[in-house]
């Protein structure tokens, strides 16, 4: 992928109408209806049920899938530049539109039969549900393929049972992709992805997860109990599992790295019109130049991860037709944008002073929204090693 194909017009990068258009829309929704009551829902940790309604409606809670299947039927550049946008007024709608975007529509539009397309999608895709997807466990995060749930074969159906955690959306979810192990002896291999459906026995919810950021974005654990998925249910093959979590992780990172976008972006902002009102020592505090490096790096830093995000949104748009892994691109779009979002919400806190570290402000609600971005849908750690492992051939 060449920046030559990335589709815009002139000498710098400029994006299509089309695409400005759709970023438009996003940033006046996003600014009018969600920026207004990120920081109550921050306070609550209320899930922000009505926007969230009205986005579906708005088709941002499927973006990329077929109007067939209640989607916008738009692309994955029109999908980021939206997420970048809602994340900006608020980080937990980010992470809201992300999971039910790119680790479960995503997942089923790819890897589903036409049968859960109807039956999975649709509702979810046109925003009527709301999807979680499930790998994490009390042991095992970054070492995803070591997992202890266990899905047993029983004629037509699977008996699972086992206890899943970090589920985003979990509590809300009314479908879960969810991956437990079918065949220990094969390790990763033997991992099962399914499709469950939340309100049949054998499932519950845990813990609620108590989190520093992110707080109006539900998170909890699940408990399977002698839950009865049908065979019909069984998203791809027995064993199939692990790529396919894999696959729809490469995804869903774009969408983490947008988000982490959204949230350098509205701390820069903050930032740059501080520094342009607020004075010191008789002028501005943007004058002195211990805080105009500060915007000089947050700017650079903001653009190159637009750069590596917009290249990661065209290597998967390829990918639809291709069946191209994009991978590499996906792991440094994230990597790079999350490092930047908590750069940059650091920098913004100090540029701030006092009113940064103050609940008045939104500033300190971005320091705490950026850390979650380098941490979930795979560490910084495990991008380096995926990026590192792309490039030295080990993969
Ligand atoms: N695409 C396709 N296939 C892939 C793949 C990818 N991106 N990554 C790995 N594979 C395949 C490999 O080719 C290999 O295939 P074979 O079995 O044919 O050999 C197989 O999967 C195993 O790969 P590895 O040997 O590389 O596996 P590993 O055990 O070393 O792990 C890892 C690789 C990159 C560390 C992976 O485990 C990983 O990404 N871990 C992080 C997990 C993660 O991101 N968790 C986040 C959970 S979701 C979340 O955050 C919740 C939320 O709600 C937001």
């Amino acid at each position: 992928m060449t920046v030559t194909e990335i589709p815009v017009s002139g000498p710098t990068l400029k994006l299509s109408s089309e695409h400005e258009m759709i970023q438009q829309v996003a940033r006046e929704f996003a600014q009018k209806e969600i920026a207004p009551i990120a920081a109550e829902h921050d306070e609550t940790g209320e899930f922000p049920s009505e926007t969230i309604a009205k986005m579906g409606e708005m088709g941002f809670m499927g973006i990329e899938i077929s109007e067939d299947y209640g989607g916008a039927g738009l692309d994955t550049l029109s999908y980021v530049l939206a997420l970048t946008e809602i994340s900006k007024a608020d980080a937990s709608h980010g992470t809201i539109m992300s999971v039910n975007n790119s680790l479960y529509c995503n997942a089923i539009d790819r890897f589903g039969s036409e049968e859960q397309k109807q039956k999975f999608l649709s509702p979810v895709a046109s925003g009527q549900a709301i999807s979680a997807y499930s790998l994490t466990e009390p042991m095992s995060g970054s070492d995803a393929g070591t997992m202890r749930s266990r899905g047993v074969r029983e004629g037509d159906s699977y008996v699972l049972n086992g206890r899943k955690s970090w589920v985003s959306s979990g509590p809300v979810a009314s479908y879960i992709l969810t991956f437990v192990m079918t065949d220990p002896e094969k390790a990763h291999r033997g991992i099962t992805a399914f499709l469950v459906e939340t309100d049949q026995p054998g499932f519950s919810l845990g813990k609620t997860e108590p989190k520093l950021g992110i707080r109006a974005s539900a998170t909890c654990e699940i408990v399977f109990d002698d839950y009865r998925s049908p065979l019909e249910n069984r998203l791809g093959e027995e064993g199939e599992g692990f790529k396919i979590a894999m696959q729809v992780l490469d995804a869903g990172r774009i969408g983490i790295a947008s988000q982490a976008l959204g949230i350098a972006e509205a701390a820069y902002d903050a930032s740059l019109s501080y520094a342009r009102e607020r004075e010191a020592f008789g002028r501005k505090i943007g004058e002195f130049q211990g805080i105009s490096f500060k915007l000089a790096d947050m700017k650079t830093r903001i653009e190159a991860s637009r750069m590596l995000i917009y290249q990661a949104a065209l290597a998967k748009e390829a990918a639809k037709d291709s069946g191209e892994r994009f991978t590499l691109e996906a792991s440094m779009a994230k990597l790079f944008a999350s490092e930047t979002a908590n750069h940059c919400a650091n920098e913004a806190v100090q540029i701030h002073g006092g009113m940064g570290y103050s609940k008045e402000l939104p500033v300190e609600r971005y320091y705490r929204d950026a850390k979650i971005t380098e941490i979930y849908e795979g560490t910084s750690e495990i991008q380096r090693l995926v990026i590192a492992r792309h490039e030295l051939g080990l993969r």
